[in-house]
């Protein structure tokens, strides 16, 4: 299986995922691309040895169509069988969601269903809770909602801040990705929970 991944800022996730994909994995990073020519990532992922494509969503403004038009030619040059997002920061249309339907993961840093969106850490801590986790789903068009390929749970411990959860989430998210690809190139869709 190909595998394209999309980033918009340091690639943490990315760079996990690619050192996954080794040995008997059923999966090869084709193409790591951005929506920021800047982001830190595309330098890991050409010191990996892997093909780079960036298009700055900046000037194309609010038309998100156009720029996924452009974001699109590369990716569908490398030609793609699954597209990971991971730590990719832009709204995707309906219309590429549906390009990729049933073949578009994303890792979001909450246990979904609870806090789609932003800011997740410190409204988990906020609301209190005793744990808090990452998701991996399928990406539908309802934004931080489709189905669920796995889960990590961490503990939220005193005096954490939002900073200090992130990064424990964050080490949960480069266990959980890696693992949750690994079953979907396999065709295997039995949810990944880690804790
Ligand atoms: C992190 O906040 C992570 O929780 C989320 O995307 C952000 C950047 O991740 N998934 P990465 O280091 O660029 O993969």
């Amino acid at each position: 299986k190909r595998v394209a991944i999309l980033i918009s800022g340091g690639g943490s996730n990315m760079v996990a995922l690619v050192e996954s994909m080794t040995g008997d994995h059923p999966a090869r990073a084709v193409l790591v691309a951005s929506n920021d020519p800047g982001a830190g990532g595309l330098a890991k992922a050409r010191a990996m040895g892997i093909a780079t494509a960036a298009v700055d969503h900046r000037p194309f403004g609010r038309d998100r169509a156009a720029f996924e038009a452009a974001l699109l030619e590369p990716i569908l040059a490398a030609r793609p069988d699954i597209l990971c997002l991971a730590g990719f920061m832009r709204v995707l249309t309906p219309g590429l969601v549906q390009r990729f339907a049933g073949r578009m993961l994303n890792i979001h840093p909450s246990l979904l269903p609870k806090y789609p969106g932003l800011h997740t850490h410190q409204r988990a801590l906020d609301a209190g809770d005793a744990e808090a986790g990452c998701t991996v789903h399928e990406v539908t068009a309802d934004l931080d909602a489709g189905p669920i390929l796995g889960q990590a749970r961490v503990p939220v411990l005193p005096g954490d801040s939002a900073d200090t959860l992130a990064a424990r989430v964050l080490a949960a998210e480069h266990r959980l990705y890696p693992a949750v690809l690994r079953r979907f190139a396999e065709g295997d869709r039995n949810p990944v929970l880690l804790d």
